[in-house]
């Protein structure tokens, strides 16, 4: 199963891909954690990083491409992956299309989580109390937002044309998006385009 979680910011794509993932016995690879745990790590790439996620824009592609490369090349991965937060840009479509083509592989199915705009923002503010992440103040979330509406919802639009897409309601209880993730992932129900 290779699967591709999109979804504004807050939609809950990390939440439900690590049990997504687990239910298909593939690794979630979520790049914003892998930027993350290289901040962390104070790594050149962590370093590079941290200018663009504090300020809510997206790292660039030539940067986050080599990585999602390497890491999908990782033998826990060979079976399949759940890819969370990436791709995220037109150009960032195209080199996933040619790392699955080159390996003989495709996509099995795009999941976009949805969710109401006041609600993505009052969870990203709630994780602010708890987590303290730099990105989860109300100005970053606010350009965060903007640039998931420029940057990456014109992707749904791609794949719902190459009848990949499904969209799933991220609203409610955790354990019902699961549920109903489960359900269209398994028989396509809610399948777009
Ligand atoms: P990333 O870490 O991917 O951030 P994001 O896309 O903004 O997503 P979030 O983690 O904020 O939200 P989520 O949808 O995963 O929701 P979550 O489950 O966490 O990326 C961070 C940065 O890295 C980017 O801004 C960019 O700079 C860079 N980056 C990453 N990928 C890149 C790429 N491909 N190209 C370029 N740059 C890239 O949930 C959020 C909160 O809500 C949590 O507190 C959770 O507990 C809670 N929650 C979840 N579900 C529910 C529910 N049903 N009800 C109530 N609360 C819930």
């Amino acid at each position: 199963m290779r699967l591709v979680f999109l979804g504004p910011p807050g939609a809950g794509k990390g939440t439900q891909a690590a049990r997504i993932a687990s239910a298909f016995g593939v690794p979630a690879i979520s790049t914003g954690d892998i930027f993350r745990a290289n901040v962390k790590e104070g790594t050149s790439l962590g370093v590079e990083a941290k200018r663009y996620m504090d300020a809510g824009e997206y790292v660039p592609d030539t940067v986050t491409n080599a990585m999602v490369r390497d890491r999908i090349a990782q033998a826990d991965a060979a079976a399949g992956f759940l890819l969370d937060g990436y791709p995220r840009t037109v150009d960032q479509v195209h080199e996933l299309d040619g790392m699955l083509q080159a390996d003989g592989t495709s996509l099995d199915k795009v999941v976009e989580l949805t969710a109401d705009h006041d609600e993505v923002v009052r969870r990203l503010l709630h994780r602010a109390e708890i987590e303290g992440r730099a990105d989860d103040t109300a100005e970053v979330i606010k350009h965060r937002l903007e640039v998931y509406a420029a940057e990456t919802e014109p992707l749904s639009r791609i794949y719902a044309e190459r009848g990949l897409l499904v969209q799933v309601d991220g609203m409610g209880e955790v354990d019902d998006v699961t549920a109903r993730l489960l359900e269209a992932i398994g028989d396509r129900a809610g399948a777009v385009g």
